[in-house]
Order: C-alpha cells, then structure tokens, then sequence
C-alpha cells in the first residue's frame, strides 16, 4: 500500500469513517488441518483467570485500550461481564503461560472499533478478539485456537461462522483465510464526533448500536 493510501486511511479513520470486512464460514465444512508449530494447550477461561488473561493482553503496549476503548470501568470488570453474557474465550499456553487468545459470542457479538454489536442469528457465533503474544506469532497459534473454538461451538449446534476484521490487516487475514473464511461483506460508519451512521453491507447479518 503506498504511503499516501495509508496517510488518507488514517486521516478517515480519526475523522469520519471506519469499516471492517467480514469474512464467514460454514462450522460444519471440514477444517483444513492447522498445527501450532510450538506445543500449547487450550483452555477455556474462567472468571479466576480473568487477571491472568488481563496480564497477557497487557504484554502489548496499547493492547487494552484496543480491547475495550473508551470503557469505563475496570478491564476485569468489562472481561466478566463478557463472561457473564456468556461469550466463550478459550486460550493457548506454553508451559503454563497464556500466549494467545480468542473470543467467541452466539447470536449477538462486540465490535469495539465501530462502537456497535453485530447480530449473527441464532444459529451464528461471532468470533473476536484473537490475539497472539508478539514474541509468539507465525506460528500457526490463532488458526489452531480459532479452530478448537469453532469445533466447540459447532459441537453445540452452531451452524454459521462469522469475523471481522481490518483490510489492511494482513495477519489477521491469513489467519481467518487459512481456516476457510471467505470475505462476505462490509460493516462500519460515517460519523462525525457523537454521530455515526452505521452500515453493513451484508444480508445476513444486522448492526446494533450500544
Ligand atoms: C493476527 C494474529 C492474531 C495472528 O496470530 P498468529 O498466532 O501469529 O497467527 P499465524 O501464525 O497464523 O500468523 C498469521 C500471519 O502473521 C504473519 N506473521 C508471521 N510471523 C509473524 C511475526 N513474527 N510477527 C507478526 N506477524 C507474523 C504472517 O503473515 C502469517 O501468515 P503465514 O502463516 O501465511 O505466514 C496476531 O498477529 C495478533 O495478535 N495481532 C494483533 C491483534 C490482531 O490484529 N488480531 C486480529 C484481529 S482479526
């Protein structure tokens, strides 16, 4: 992307509009095999976990105001809340120690960086948040994780897959497009300041302001 491109993105991003491209897939299509290149264990997270978790997503300057911008509260209160809501995180270690991290929501999913939730159906469950250690990453670690997730929400009726992500984030795209997503839409706003007029350009999915 040349220096310009990237300067005039930037420039809209603070000033007027964002957007994110979904991308989907079906759970019960077969699941290309992705292996960790390091052993990990996954695990699922649990409320005594939660400053564990905290701690991990921390180990990134910057890290927690992009998990939860503009919260107020405390960032254990705003991961047990998710828990609360009954959102699933299931997380990688290496020898004990969480490398790596990925959400999953039915029905109804955050997306912070639009101040908007995203409707995926009933029968959806919208993946989020996937997050690898910096000194942990190429190593297929989020592909593996995101794909015990989807296994384990498969195995509870979940039918349809979906994700959203920034074009120009060409990690995170390798790491839904090795799994098998495909790009499926659009979502994000024009706004100025408090205003913002969402959209998605997606007919099988729907917007829902906070
Ligand atoms: C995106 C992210 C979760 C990928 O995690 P990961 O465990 O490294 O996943 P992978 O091993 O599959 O790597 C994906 C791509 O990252 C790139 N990559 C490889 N080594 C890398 C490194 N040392 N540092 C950064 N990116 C690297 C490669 O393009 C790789 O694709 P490849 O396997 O075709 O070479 C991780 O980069 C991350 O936490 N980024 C910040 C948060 C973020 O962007 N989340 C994604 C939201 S969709």
């Amino acid at each position: 992307m040349t220096r310009i491109r990237r300067f005039f993105i930037k420039v809209m991003d603070v000033t007027l509009h964002r957007r994110l491209l979904l991308m989907e897939r079906a759970a019960d299509l077969p699941m290309p095999l992705v292996t960790a290149s390091v052993a990990v264990r996954f695990d699922r997270l649990y409320k005594e976990g939660v400053t564990d978790f905290l701690n991990f997503r921390r180990s990134e300057s910057g890290a927690i105001r992009r998990f939860a911008p503009g919260r107020r509260g405390s960032p254990e209160d705003f991961v047990r809340d998710r828990l609360d809501a009954g959102h699933a995180c299931l997380l990688a270690r290496f020898e004990g120690r969480i490398v790596s991290a990925v959400w999953g929501a039915r029905d109804l999913g955050p997306v912070p960086y639009l101040e908007c939730n995203l409707a995926v159906g009933a029968e959806g469950v919208y993946v989020y948040d996937a997050f690898t250690d910096a000194g942990f990453r190429g190593r297929n670690i989020a592909p593996a994780l995101a794909t015990e997730l989807i296994e384990r929400f498969r195995s509870r009726g979940c039918r349809r897959v979906v994700m959203a992500v920034l074009p120009e984030n060409q990690p995170g795209l390798r790491v839904w497009s090795k799994i098998g997503f495909k790009p499926c839409g659009r979502i994000g706003y024009w706004g100025v300041g408090r205003w913002k007029h969402h959209f998605c350009r997606s007919p099988s999915y729907r917007i829902v302001p906070v």
